[in-house]
Parts: structure tokens; C-alpha cells; sequence
């Protein structure tokens, strides 16, 4: 095959020029100019919550084989910083731009979806669901279908923008869970954020992390997504992002296998900033060597028989 592949795909209402974007609070765009906009399908700054959140700081701890425990994942300067002093960075042209949203209550995530309604640069919403909801118990949102449906539903109904439900995978019914997300409103899937996973220092007898558990991210968690990605695309027909332990551009193709139109890096843009161009050139070279004329003529095609 002498042509270039076609790399793009189709979330909800946006064509994406490459099945590769960053995940949220892992990458950013303002450090790294040697990202052309051309060089990824889309961007998506980290969380952004209605008011500042500086209070989980403790160390996060590399891991063997690109992996990642952390136990920052719920931080944000608030919308108001966010829309005077980081919106206006992250509008370039070409480059489609997701914000991903977090909240403590359902009426938190739709003030801020109310606030970004207006700007016309922002392409699609990102929800959070593994933010805890303190209108019931503390627990995830993503955790039952009762809350993802509430609170997808809930932001459904103040915006016109596609809506991706990031689903939570520390689960055991994703399958509910992924329905009461298309029923609440959502047009597109990522699955999914970090696991949460404890690890105790032997000597101190102490969990390592600050608290009790923290994120378990990168390669240790790939096969753990690629199963729940795939019986997601089981029943749902929305497109799905995968994100959890995408390394190389082998593992990005064995999402789209498994039903993923698009890939989120995370962890491996924490160990090295290049890692989306090294990816995607590897997603180029796999479609070359295989005569594939486009990325989307493998998604779901995970040979069952
Ligand atoms: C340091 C760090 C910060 C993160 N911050 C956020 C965040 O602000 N919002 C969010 O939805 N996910 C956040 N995540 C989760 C990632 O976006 C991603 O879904 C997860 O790490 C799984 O992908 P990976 O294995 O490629 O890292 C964070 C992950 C890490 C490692």
C-alpha cells in the first residue's frame, strides 16, 4: 500500500484527524510545542471544577512496567481562573478541544457546563464520573447507574455540546452502567479513568500513598480496559475512548479491537512527553504493514470465532 493510511475518526459530531489524544491531567499542550495541532485528534486540559480543589497533594509513586499511582487526580483552580487565564492558551486552530469536568454534585458539574456553553471553541464535555458525589454518600458517581444517569441527565439538560460520560471502571456492572449513561444523554464513552488500588510499604506497614488508596494507572490496568471496553461496544453503538495503560501503538490498536474508535494516553505521556507522536507512528506503521487503508475499518474487529 503506497497511500498513507487514514487515521481519522468520528466521535460523536467531531471527525478527529488521529485516533490519539491525551487523557486529562497527564499532558499539557502549553509545555509541549513540539505537538503541531495536526499531531493529535484532540486536546483535553486537565479537570476543571467549579471551585478551586488544592487539597489532595501527596507524592505520587512510579510504579515497575509504566505504571503509575498517584493521588492528585481531584485538583482544579476553579472555572473562573480557568476561563480568564487558561481558555485562551488552549484555543488553536485545527485542534479540537474537550474540557473534561469535575464536581462534587450534579449542580456543580451543570454550573460549569452552563459557564463553557459559550465558547464556541470548546468541541465536546468530558464528565468525570469518578469524582465522589457528596449530594448521597461520598461515593463515585460512576459507581451506580442510579448517579451516572442522574447527573448525565442532569447536564444533558443545559447543553447542546457532545456529551463523553468518562466512565469509572472499579465496577462490576459496566454494562448497566454504560446504558444509564446513553439514556441519561451521553454521545460517546471513555473508559476509563484509573482504578483505585492500595499499595503498603512493608517496612512502615503504612499504605505508600497519603491516604489509604489511590490510582492505579498505565500498563498494569490494559487488559482490565480492554475487557471492559469491550463489552461496552457489547451494548452500545456510541463511540467509545480507551484510556488505561496505552504505551504503544500496538496497545491502542488492541483497544480499537476490542471496540474503541479513539485512544486516550495517559501515564506514558508522564514518562515521556513524545510519547503521543511515538504512538501514533506506530498506529501508522501497524495499518501500513497490515494493508489497512484506515484505523476505522478496525474498530470491534476482535476475531471471536
Ligand atoms: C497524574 C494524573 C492526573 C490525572 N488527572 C485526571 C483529571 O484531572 N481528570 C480525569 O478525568 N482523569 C485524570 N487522570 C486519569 C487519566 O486521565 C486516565 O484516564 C488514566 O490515568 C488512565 O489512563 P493511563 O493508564 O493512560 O494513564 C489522571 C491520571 C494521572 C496519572
Amino acid at each position: 500500500m503506497s497511500q498513507e493510511p487514514d487515521l481519522s475518526v468520528k466521535i460523536a459530531n467531531l471527525i478527529l484527524k488521529s485516533p490519539v489524544m491525551n487523557a486529562s491531567g497527564t499532558f499539557d499542550l502549553i509545555y509541549e510545542p513540539s505537538y503541531s495541532a495536526n499531531g493529535l485528534g484532540a486536546f483535553i486540559p486537565k479537570s476543571v471544577a467549579l471551585h478551586e480543589h488544592h487539597g489532595e497533594q501527596a507524592a505520587s509513586i512510579f510504579e515497575a512496567e509504566g505504571s503509575l499511582f498517584n493521588a492528585a487526580t481531584f485538583l482544579s483552580d476553579g472555572i473562573d481562573f480557568f476561563e480568564k487565564q487558561v481558555m485562551p492558551d488552549y484555543t488553536i486552530d485545527e485542534l479540537p478541544l474537550i474540557i473534561n469536568i469535575s464536581g462534587e454534585t450534579a449542580d456543580e458539574f451543570a454550573s460549569v457546563v452552563e459557564r463553557l456553553e459559550k465558547h464556541d471553541t470548546i468541541k465536546a464535555l468530558e464528565l468525570n464520573l469518578s469524582c465522589p458525589n457528596l449530594d448521597d454518600n461520598g461515593e463515585m458517581f460512576g459507581l451506580l447507574s442510579e448517579t451516572t444517569y442522574s447527573l448525565v441527565s442532569k447536564v444533558r439538560s443545559v447543553t447542546d455540546k457532545p456529551l463523553i460520560a468518562k466512565l469509572s471502571p472499579n465496577v462490576t456492572r459496566i454494562q448497566e452502567i454504560t446504558l444509564a449513561a446513553e439514556q441519561g444523554g451521553a454521545n460517546a464513552f471513555t473508559m476509563a479513568n484509573a482504578f483505585q488500588a492500595m499499595s503498603i510499604d512493608i517496612e512502615t506497614r503504612k499504605p505508600k500513598l497519603g491516604k489509604v488508596a489511590g490510582s492505579l494507572s498505565g500498563g498494569a490496568i490494559r487488559p482490565l480496559i480492554v475487557y471492559l471496553i469491550f463489552q461496552v461496544n457489547q451494548v452500545s453503538h456510541l463511540p467509545i475512548i480507551g484510556s488505561g495503560g496505552v504505551l504503544s501503538g500496538h496497545d491502542a490498536i488492541e483497544m480499537i479491537l476490542a471496540g474503541a474508535s479513539a485512544v486516550q494516553v495517559g501515564t506514558a505521556n508522564v514518562l515521556n512527553p513524545a510519547a503521543m507522536i511515538k504512538i501514533t507512528n506506530e498506529i501508522r506503521d501497524y495499518l501500513i504493514a497490515h494493508k489497512i487503508p484506515s484505523i476505522s475499518d478496525l474498530i470491534g474487529q476482535v476475531d471471536l470465532s
